[in-house]
């Protein structure tokens, strides 16, 4: 199905964006200064690409699609796991700002390891989700939902996608993505 590839595609660059974080924390214990910038860009990636452009069209076409048509196991899965993950990576980018701004504030050892436990916390959590999508609830999506169903989620998708390109939204963060793989190689 094109929805399954185009959220499978999202994943890559949402993975490709923890792997920076990992490498923004591990220089921090490493002693370098905390970009307050980089980090901020993260949570605006995240916010944007990763919750109004990708979680966007699992929570609004794909999910109420299954849990329709699949009921039981679909629906346990989506509302007892995926839900609760995005929400658990949303606190996280919630309480990174909140650590950002207080780290601003009062530069202390404290408020730095605040800022490591939030992005840590939300890279943990929005890896294990997307291997969870891709290895199950997509394959199952894809192998179960009616013909019709897949018609129409893909649809809705290709409109959705058409309306992101045109606004900028995909180039702009992909673009921020790249400039942070440069710069902490
Ligand atoms: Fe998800
Ligand atoms: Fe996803």
């Amino acid at each position: 199905m094109y929805t399954t590839e185009i959220l499978e595609k999202n994943h890559k660059n949402i993975m490709r964006m923890t792997a920076v974080v990992k490498k923004m924390c591990v220089g921090i214990i490493e002693g370098k200064e905390v970009d307050v910038e980089d980090f901020v860009a993260f949570c605006d990636f995240a916010s944007s690409y990763g919750d109004q452009y990708h979680h966007m069209k699992e929570e609004n076409f794909l999910f109420p699609e299954m849990i329709a048509k699949l009921k039981g196991h679909a629906e346990m899965m989506i509302e007892k796991g995926m839900l609760v993950d995005h929400n658990l990576g949303r606190a996280h980018i919630m309480s990174l700002r909140n650590a950002l701004n207080d780290y601003q504030e009062e530069p202390t050892s404290y408020n730095k390891l605040l800022i490591l436990t939030q992005a840590m916390g939300y890279v943990d959590v929005l890896e294990s989700h997307i291997l969870k999508e891709n290895n199950v609830l997509f394959p199952y999506a894809n192998k179960d939902l009616p013909e019709s169903s897949q018609t129409m989620l893909d649809e809705m998708t290709k409109s959705f996608e058409k309306r992101m390109e045109d606004q900028g939204v995909i180039k702009k963060y992909l673009y921020i993505l790249e400039k942070l793989e440069n710069k902490y190689q």
